[in-house]
């Protein structure tokens, strides 16, 4: 089904179509959320209330993520991004960060001929400069091989902040400015929007964060700012295609109105 929606040279199409989007799931295809985003919060605590370690709890994660990009692909969903690692993750002990990386090099390693294969293009946001090289060198063979893919964009924040994207967004184009090549006026929000890590991607439609905290922790602010939120006390190596289902279909029985006003009201 993943490579039968964006398989071959197939453009891949916004959804337009009043279809149920993809079987098992009752919301047409117009109604889905173009842009997901989810705060994959909890290992930790799914790891303690089984009595295992911190590690084997990010594994489980890991595990979960990729049954999810996979599931997210299938229900026709154009931009998935999750929230791998903050700018504020280097905070923890070294040994979990340690782990933490390792992780996501085996998860590259290992996943990338099959999402390549499966039409996934990855990209990764967030700063590029406290990584090694060769995890820098892995994240940009997975951008490279993966560019032309007209699949599910699937968007890894590692070492993301969203205020310091912001901040690196401004500096962008205050040098622009000061070079002369736009002027202060020139700015606005789309402008803006295609400074961000996420340029070129439509809002995020539908937040999701598991684990129970109902924050946002400083995760794709300005891309959210009409996002429809869910919140859920699964923890994230317990989060299934199906919840990830009923998030999608709660989401396409809320009243959006971006400001304005319903057509009933
Ligand atoms: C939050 O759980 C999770 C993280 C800080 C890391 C997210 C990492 C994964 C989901 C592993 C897989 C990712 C990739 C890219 C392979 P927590 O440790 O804050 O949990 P807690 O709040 O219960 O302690």
């Amino acid at each position: 089904m993943w490579r039968k929606l964006f398989g071959g040279d197939a453009e891949h199409k916004p959804p337009s179509s009043k279809e149920p989007a993809s079987p098992g799931l009752s919301v047409p295809q117009n109604m889905l959320p173009r842009h997901i985003a989810i705060v994959m919060d909890g290992n930790g605590r799914w790891a303690t209330a089984k009595g295992s370690s911190r590690s084997a709890g990010h594994e489980a994660g890991a595990r979960t993520l990729k049954r999810i990009v996979r599931a997210a692909s299938d229900m026709g969903i154009e931009v998935l991004t999750v929230y791998a690692f903050s700018t504020e993750n280097w905070k923890r002990p070294h040994r979990e960060i340690d782990f933490l990386l390792r992780l996501f090099d085996t998860f590259l390693k290992r996943e990338i001929d099959e999402m390549h294969k499966e039409n996934v293009c990855i990209r990764f946001i967030g700063r590029r400069d406290r990584f090694s090289d060769r995890f820098l060198a892995r994240m940009e063979d997975a951008e490279r091989r993966t560019a032309h893919n007209t699949g599910v964009h699937f968007n890894l924040a590692a070492n993301y902040g969203s205020q310091d994207e912001i901040v690196r967004a401004v500096r962008k184009l205050a040098t622009r400015v000061a070079e002369g090549e736009i002027r202060p006026e020139d700015i606005d929000e789309a402008l803006f929007s295609n400074v961000l890590d996420t340029a070129g991607d439509p809002p995020v439609d539908l937040f999701i964060r598991t684990s129970g905290d109902l924050r946002l922790s400083n995760f794709l602010l300005w891309q959210s700012a009409y996002a429809e939120l869910y919140f859920t006390e699964t923890h994230w190596p317990d989060f299934t295609p199906e919840e990830l289902k009923r998030a999608i279909e709660n989401f396409a029985g809320r009243k959006r109105r971006f400001g304005g006003l319903t057509t009933e009201e």
